[in-house]
């Protein structure tokens, strides 16, 4: 009988501990700064980062400086270790998200532009506000001009489970070897399931990469639930339709949004000099891109990257690696025959989708295209190096194994515009 009041005694301490110690664990982490990842903002002197938390919290503030601090006239507070850091401080806005889920969970998406940074140095930030702050993170800011090399990679098809090559991508990025990630669609498998913790997963899953160097995207065909909502949230993308669905910047030259069901596609004309466009096939297979569904070829992007003399189109969807000749209207129009990068005579295609996700890799049919260049059913990711106005390396790298470079092309246009192969033989 003592015992069993004993016990009872037991359990009801644990019963009031529980109860009292739940809502203070929750509360802690429900303000804690999660999912954060910076974006470009089309404007070099700004860094925009986004974050989530679980519950309101008060103006979100990102406090910033540069790395090695900075020294003010008559600052009291140095020390033998350096000069204090986090000498700016930028305030911003917060979105209430509501999934479209049979929760309706709500999410507290806040962003925040950090402004006046100096071009080509180390900065260290950190996100929060009043009610907690999270660690600390670095980014690089750009050099002034266009005269630099930009060093981005790209990749398709993501997701949470099976995301093969991210931790390569981490190593890689934290060691500096990218100035931008461009993810083109399909994301996290998908970020809207079970009730957008999947979303939440991801996004945390990639912060690892993503705080460190801007992490820039595209939509795909997985982020359509509720209206593509989880995407144009979770993300903030410059310029464009300001949700991310196609954006200009960073220094892009041309959008260009075909219509009907493909709205849904994105295709970003980047660079300066060098036209680059990034395109993800929502409800098509990547052939449709480039030359439409159906016999009417009902949302072919084909003729506009063609007449605008778009040099490199990066798709993804197939969940593959493939590297195409210049080619339209199925028909191979090499440069010449000894350099087919040199001056091609219609836009040359990559598809990269193979990141790594829960579906795998798509298998290629055993027929032979003939401008197919060379394909790859590997885990993997594509990097690009814009050498300069002219030149744009290209290479791909396999994570089965271990991080070797499988296929590379060097992609030279002496003059920009509209391509002639249509017209036959130069
Ligand atoms: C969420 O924040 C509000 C105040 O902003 C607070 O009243 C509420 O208790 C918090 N909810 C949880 C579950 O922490
Ligand atoms: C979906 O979002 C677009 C804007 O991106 C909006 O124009 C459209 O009305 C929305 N459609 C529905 C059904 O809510
Ligand atoms: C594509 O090539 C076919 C011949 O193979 C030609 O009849 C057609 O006009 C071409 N289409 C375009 C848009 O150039
Ligand atoms: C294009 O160039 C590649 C590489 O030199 C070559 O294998 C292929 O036959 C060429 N195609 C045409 C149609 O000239
Ligand atoms: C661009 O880079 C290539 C490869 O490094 C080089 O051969 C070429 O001379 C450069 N062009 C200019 C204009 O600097
Ligand atoms: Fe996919």
């Amino acid at each position: 009988m003592v015992r069993c009041f004993i016990m009872a005694l037991i359990v009801l301490f644990f019963l009031i501990h529980l109860s009292s110690a739940e809502p203070l664990l929750y509360d802690e982490v429900l303000t804690r700064p999660e999912q954060i990842h910076l974006s470009l903002t089309g404007s070099n002197s700004e860094m925009m980062v986004t974050w989530v938390t679980r519950n309101s919290t008060g103006m979100p503030m990102v406090e910033y400086g540069l790395a090695g601090g900075i020294k003010r006239s008559g600052q009291q507070m140095q020390n033998e270790l350096g000069w204090p850091k986090f000498d700016q401080v930028a305030v911003g806005e917060t979105d209430t998200f509501i999934d479209g889920g049979s929760l309706h969970r709500r999410l507290y998406i806040h962003r925040v532009k950090m402004t006046g940074l100096k071009p080509k140095q180390e900065y260290v930030y950190h996100v929060g506000g009043a009610l907690g702050w999270s660690d600390v993170y670095f980014f690089m800011t750009y050099p002034d001009g266009t005269t630099w090399s930009p060093r981005i990679v790209l990749f398709g098809d993501m997701g949470n489970e099976n995301a093969q090559s991210l931790s390569r991508l981490q190593e890689e990025t934290q060691r500096g070897f990218y100035d931008a990630i461009f993810h083109v669609g399909d994301f996290a498998y998908d970020m809207n399931t079970d009730n957008a913790h999947v979303g939440d997963e991801f996004m945390n899953q990639i912060q690892s990469i993503a705080a460190y160097v801007p992490y820039m995207t595209c939509v795909g065909n997985h982020e359509g639930a509720y209206n593509f909502s989880n995407y144009k949230n979770r993300f903030t993308m410059p310029g464009g339709d300001g949700e991310g669905m196609y954006f200009r910047k960073p220094v892009c030259l041309r959008t260009e949004l075909k219509g009907h069901g493909l709205s849904r596609c994105v295709t970003v004309q980047c660079t300066a000099q060098t036209a680059m466009i990034l395109n993800t096939a929502p409800t098509c297979k990547t052939l449709y891109i480039r030359t439409g569904v159906n016999l009417e070829h009902s949302f072919s992007a084909e003729q506009l990257l063609y007449k605008y003399g778009v040099d490199l189109h990066i798709q993804a969807h197939e969940h593959s690696y493939e590297r195409m000749w210049p080619v339209y209207n199925l028909t191979v129009c090499n440069g010449s025959k000894s350099e087919p990068y040199r001056n091609p005579r219609a836009p040359v295609h990559i598809v990269t989708g193979s990141a790594g996700c829960k579906e795998k890799l798509d298998p290629f049919f055993r027929f032979h295209t003939e401008w197919s260049a060379f394909h790859r059913d590997d885990y993997g990711y594509t990097r690009i190096n814009i050498i300069n106005g002219t030149h744009l390396y290209l290479e791909q790298v396999s994570d089965d194994e271990k991080g070797a470079v499988i296929d590379k092309m060097t992609l030279i246009k002496e003059h920009h515009g509209s391509y002639d192969c249509h017209l036959g033989k130069k």
